[in-house]
């Protein structure tokens, strides 16, 4: 028995907002955000909420499958953008989707949330307790952005991807390999809807930015020096080598970043994914994006492995070794 990724699926709102757009809301330019990022254009939620970006998603994992709603026994969503504190996401997109039968969380890990969530479901279905279960990252960044702020609202975009997992009659597992980590101590790094205690005892009275804020120079670095450490760790704890990985699926934060994780990992960057963009920074959704675009696109192809790595605010970062 193994459990495998057997399906994928995305979901991108409508309305694609192009860098020449932004300059009638704010003092920048095409050059400037594509030369520091890599994107050119992103997704951006209208009238869409998370659960409603993330439930779409589920429906296409769905009937690409052929499986029902009812057969699932669980669906994580990770997200930063939660449409609520309670209930979590999950549980709307449950309802949404009909998935009556499953247990349902989210979980929060900024832009390492798919992978931390894969993770996560990968061990659940080891338990040997279910069958199939979603998991999704879904975000809708433009309701955290300062839309005044240039320096943070050009980078993100709203998205949703998935995978379905399933329990197999082949011995073959998806999942060989996995390296997850954070460092509460730089949690100021990235900070998005701080909610202080505020009530009628409260003797000091604070207003905290609701908006994102991130040190942004600060992740790059950090970026830079723990991403490919994980990336080395994940090769040397498995059976494989750097050459056996046909593609790195990356968080997708930033394109010069992303040649810089390539150069200090040793692998070509040929080999890394790419649809930043188009998307910009989806957070906990751009992993699944990619590796759907990729599967879609027969850029991956079935039996190939894939290196999954995700970082950002936390600050988390982690890396799972998968086989489609
Ligand atoms: N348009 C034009 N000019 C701008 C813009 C803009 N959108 N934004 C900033 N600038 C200006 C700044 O004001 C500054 O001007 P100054 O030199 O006159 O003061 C200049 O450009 C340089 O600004 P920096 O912030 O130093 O630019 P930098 O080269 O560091 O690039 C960037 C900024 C793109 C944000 C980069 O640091 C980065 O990509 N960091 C990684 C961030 C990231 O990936 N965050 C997501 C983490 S994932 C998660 O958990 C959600």
């Amino acid at each position: 028995m193994g459990i495998k990724i057997t399906t994928t699926g995305h979901y991108l709102p409508a309305l694609k907002v192009s860098n020449d757009d932004l300059t009638q809301y704010m003092d920048t330019s095409h050059e400037w955000i594509n030369k520091r990022t890599g994107i050119s254009s992103r997704h951006i939620a209208t009238n869409e909420n998370t659960s409603d970006l993330a439930s779409e998603a589920a429906k296409r994992i769905l009937a690409k499958s052929g499986i029902s709603a009812e057969e699932l026994d669980f669906i994580i969503v990770a997200t930063m953008t939660p449409d609520a504190l309670s209930p979590s996401t999950a549980c709307i997109v449950q309802e949404k989707i009909g998935a009556s039968k499953a247990f349902c969380f989210d979980i929060s890990a900024a832009c390492s949330g798919f992978v931390y969530a894969l993770s996560n479901a990968s061990h659940l279905m080891k338990s040997g307790n279910y069958d199939k279960g979603l998991v999704i990252g879904a975000e809708t960044m433009s309701k955290v952005i300062n839309w005044q702020d240039r320096s943070t609202a050009v980078l993100f975009g709203d998205g949703a991807g998935g995978v379905l997992l399933e329990r197999t009659d082949s011995p073959e597992d998806s999942f060989l390999a996995e390296d997850l980590h954070a460092d509460g101590s730089r949690h100021l790094a990235l900070v998005a809807d701080h909610k202080n205690v505020q009530n009628p005892f409260t003797e000091v009275k604070e207003t905290q930015s609701y908006y994102l804020e991130m040190d942004g120079r600060g992740i790059f670095d950090f970026a830079i020096r723990n991403v490919p450490e994980t990336i080395n760790r994940i090769i040397a704890n498995s059976t494989l080598s750097k050459d056996d990985v046909a593609w790195v699926v990356a968080h997708q934060a930033n394109k010069r970043l992303l040649e810089a994780i390539s150069k200090k990992s040793n692998i070509p960057f040929e080999k890394f994914g790419l649809n930043i963009a188009d998307t910009g920074n989806t957070s906990a959704a751009s992993i699944p994006i990619l590796l759907d675009q990729m599967i879609e696109s027969n850029q991956i192809q079935a039996g190939e492995n894939i290196l999954l790595t995700g970082f950002g605010g936390g600050l988390t970062w982690g890396s799972l070794l998968i086989k489609l």
